[in-house]
This record gives C-alpha cells, sequence and structure tokens, in this order.
C-alpha cells in the first residue's frame, strides 16, 4: 500500500488540468452494454474505479482498448455471461450500474448485492422498485440479485427515497427504459451533471430521451441503440477539490482548467460566502480563486444536485477548520459521511460531531500529523489538511486516493506543494 508524506505552507501556482468525470464514466461505461456496435468514449479518466469497471465489462462479453490517445472503445462480443460477481461488485459498489442495461439488453442479470461502504450503507431498494416496475422480475439468491423479464414496458415510476433522488438508481432504471415498449416517465429522477452526460450518449445512440438534468425526465422505447462516439464531461468533483485546496492555501495564482463552472454553482456560492472571490476564466471553462482575507464562518447541508454536493462536503470542511468562528455542516445524504472527522481532529481541527450535524469552530493553524484515509473523498479531504497544515503530514491507505483522482500528487507537485508518494 502507498502513502502520502506532505509538508505544509505550500502556496499553488501555474494550470490543473481536471480529468473527465468518474461518475459520469462509469454509468457510461455500463450502457455500452445496452448498444450494438463499438461506441468510442474521450475524456475516460485513467482511475483505479474505471479499471475495475473495464474488468467487469471483460466479463460481461464487452472488450474495451484504449488506444494511444486514451480514447477508450468499447464493444459487446459475447453476451454469454450476465454474472456480475460479489468479487467485482464488493471491491466498486458502482458496479450496480450494469444492472438496468444487461437485463434490457438481454432479458436477464446477475449481479451481487453491493454492500456498504465507509460512507455508509448504501441500499438499492429504489434501483430494484423501478426496474420492477418496467415489468422485471427480481429474485435474491446468495447475495446475488437475479432480474429476468421477456420485455420491459414503459410505466410511470416515481423514485424518490427518504433522502432524495438516486443517481445510479435513476441511471439504471433510465437506461433499461430505453429498450422498454412504450414511454416511462420517472419522477423525482436525480438530476446531477452525470446523469445528463449519460442522457447525452445514450441519446446519440438513437434512444428518445428528454428532461435529462429536471426531476422528470421521459424515456420513448426503442428497438435497438447502435455506438456512437461521446466525450465525457469533466469531473466537478475533481475540480471542486482543486478550488477548495486553493483557497484553503492561499493560492491566487492557480488556474483550474477544463471545468463546467455552471455544474459547480452550489460550492462557488458557499465558498463566496466565506469570503472566496471565485474568478471565472474561459467562458466558465477554467477558473480561479483569490483569498482577499479571512476565512469566513457559514452552514452547510447538502442535497441532491443543484444543492451542496455531499462529495465535497469532507473538503469544504477543511475549508471550515481554518475560518474565523462556528460554522454548521450537516450531511443529508450520507449522513455517517464523517470519516475524516477524527483524522481532522489529529491535525489540531475542532469539529463536534452531533448525529448527522458537525460543528466546526475554526482555529488558527492545523498540525501535521500521521493519518489514515478511508473514503475517497475525506482521503482528498486530508491531503488538502496535509498541505495548509503546519509540519508534515502522512497519509495512509491512499488506495483510496486513486480511485477518483488521477495522479493527485503529480497534478499538486507540478503547482508547487511538497507532496510524494512512497510505498507503506
Ligand atoms: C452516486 O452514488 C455517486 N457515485 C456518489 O459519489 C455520490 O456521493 C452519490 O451519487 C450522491 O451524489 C457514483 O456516481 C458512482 P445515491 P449513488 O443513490 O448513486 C439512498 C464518490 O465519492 N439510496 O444518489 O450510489 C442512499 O443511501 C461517490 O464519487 C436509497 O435509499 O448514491 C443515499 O442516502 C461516493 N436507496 C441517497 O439515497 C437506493 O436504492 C443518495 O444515494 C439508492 C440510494
Amino acid at each position: 500500500m502507498d502513502k502520502f508524506i506532505i509538508q505544509g505552507g505550500a502556496t499553488l501556482r501555474g494550470e490543473i488540468t481536471i480529468s473527465g468525470a468518474k461518475n459520469s464514466a462509469l454509468p457510461i461505461l455500463a450502457a455500452t452494454l445496452l448498444v450494438d456496435g463499438p461506441s468510442t468514449l474521450a475524456n475516460v479518466p485513467n482511475l483505479a474505479d474505471i479499471r475495475a469497471q473495464l474488468d467487469l465489462l471483460g466479463d460481461l462479453g464487452c472488450d474495451t482498448r484504449r488506444d494511444e490517445n486514451g480514447v477508450l472503445t468499447a464493444e459487446v462480443t459475447s453476451t454469454d455471461n450476465s454474472w456480475a460477481t460479489y468479487d467485482r461488485v464488493r471491491k466498486m459498489r458502482a458496479s450496480i450500474s450494469v444492472l438496468g442495461p444487461l437485463l434490457a439488453r438481454r432479458g436477464y442479470a446477475r449481479v451481487s448485492m453491493p454492500g456498504g461502504c465507509a460512507i455508509g450503507s448504501r441500499p438499492v431498494d429504489l434501483h430494484l422498485r423501478g426496474l420492477e416496475a418496467l415489468g422485471a422480475k427480481i429474485e435474491l439468491d446468495n447475495g446475488d440479485i437475479i432480474a429476468s423479464c421477456d420485455k420491459l414496458r414503459g410505466t410511470e415510476i416515481f423514485l424518490g427515497g427518504a433522502f432524495g433522488s438516486t443517481v445510479l438508481g435513476t441511471m439504471n432504471v433510465l437506461s433499461a427504459a430505453t429498450l422498454a415498449e412504450g414511454t416511462t416517465v420517472i419522477e423525482s429522477a436525480a438530476c446531477e451533471p452525470e446523469v445528463v452526460d449519460l442522457v447525452t450518449y445514450l441519446n446519440a445512440c438513437g434512444a428518445k430521451i428528454s428532461g435529462a438534468g429536471s426531476p422528470r425526465i421521459t424515456i420513448e422505447g426503442v428497438e435497438r441503440l447502435t455506438g456512437c462516439d461521446h466525450t465525457v464531461i469533466p469531473d466537478r468533483i475533481e475540480a471542486g477539490t482543486f478550488l477548495i485546496a486553493a483557497a484553503a492555501t492561499k493560492s491566487d495564482d492557480l488556474l483550474i482548467q477544463n471545468i463546467h463552472l455552471r455544474d459547480m454553482m452550489a460550492l462557488v456560492d458557499k465558498l463566496r460566502e466565506v469570503g472566496i472571490v471565485v474568478v471565472p476564466e474561459n467562458n466558465g471553462t477554467a477558473a480561479r480563486v483569490v483569498v482577499p482575507g479571512e476565512i469566513l464562518p457559514t452552514d452547510i447541508t447538502t442535497q441532491p444536485h443543484p444543492g451542496f454536493p455531499t462529495d465535497v462536503q469532507a473538503q469544504m470542511m477543511v475549508l471550515l477548520s481554518l475560518a474565523n468562528g462556528n460554522s454548521v455542516l450537516t450531511e443529508k445524504i450520507f449522513p455517517d459521511r464523517f470519516l475524516h472527522v477524527p483524522e481532522l481532529l489529529r491535525m489540531g481541527a475542532n469539529i463536534r460531531k452531533e448525529g448527522p450535524t458537525s460543528i466546526i469552530t475554526g482555529v488558527d493553524q492545523l498540525i501535521g500529523a500521521p493519518v489514515m484515509a478511508s473514503d475517497l473523498r475525506a482521503s482528498a479531504a486530508l491531503v488538502i489538511a496535509g498541505l495548509v497544515a503546519r509540519g508534515e503530514t502522512t497519509i495512509r491507505r491512499v488506495y483510496h486516493i486513486d480511485r477518483g483522482y488521477e495522479h493527485i500528487e503529480t497534478k499538486l507537485a507540478a503547482c508547487g506543494a511538497t507532496i510524494r508518494r512512497e510505498k507503506e
């Protein structure tokens, strides 16, 4: 296992180019199981989670290869195996995204129930309810979901749950509905930009989907879909992570490029509220921050898009740990998503967790310490904390970070951070 060694205190300067969105590439790769013929996908990031999805697609008869420019081609050449095994799914729960495409294209899918993970139990009841509404028969056997159908039929589906909409649930159901007989309406659909990107890909393959990005998505079933070319959108969570890192390190001369700032307005709003000037460049496809004075406290509640993203909650907590006053951060999507708190306390932060809410009392400075990465975004938060802390921070188990950030230490070191990777 690898670890990061970070010397805090550096100001970052130069340019960071954001990679393609992991949470868009994963469901789009799954959706290639729906289509006949090859699809070429550009801007697919080279991440551990993507490699895991490509391995799973290989099991399921979808051949994938990257050319010298990193453009990925995917084409189904065999439909003999439709079983996503526990061994595959336990390593990456987004593997559940193959369920809808397999069921719709082959009439059968066996997908291991994803377990929980560091941020909480990750139920899939809404996915299954949506697929059953389309006419699928769903059984559970030995920890696997077994879904089967003759032909899916369009219907009206309410997909909201206790925590609001479901991103992968919306993607599974809308993907399956593309080949159903008749029209499907999904009410309380997820509005994330990654849902829109998946629909852009599917429509380019011949699907007839409207309303993506709104809570009501309409899908008119078609006979078949054929492969197409698609470029994955930039990763708004990676972009948000680096904007927060720039703010925390008061790096006024760091350009974050290849972004869609319009997809990040909830975070931009909160950064401005705490005193950070966010400066859009190149029509919102790049941005930098200016930190004119002290960081101000604020209150944040995570919400489904377009609300404040849960995936930058941990990173924002680091910035609020340095604010001049008390902030309140409430996690409405994954109420237990606070594994970063004990590690930040080791670095001198003053945070009190009360159920799904953390009260953050700003301190003058964080102090470097050995800390442990836990989930993907909490680990990115620890990198930001290490960048601003006094002294040295060692972050163990950085494989968590490699799941969602392409060479984060290389990108940061190129901008002046003192960070290196070492074998444990
Ligand atoms: C996606 O997960 C993202 N992952 C997550 O990013 C992200 O945190 C999450 O959406 C919320 O934005 C990918 O896209 C691969 P949900 P997903 O279904 O779709 C509950 C990262 O760091 N729920 O929108 O699995 C669920 O427990 C990852 O990149 C049900 O109750 O999340 C949660 O409380 C972490 N029943 C809420 O809904 C269901 O059937 C939102 O979950 C499904 C979800």
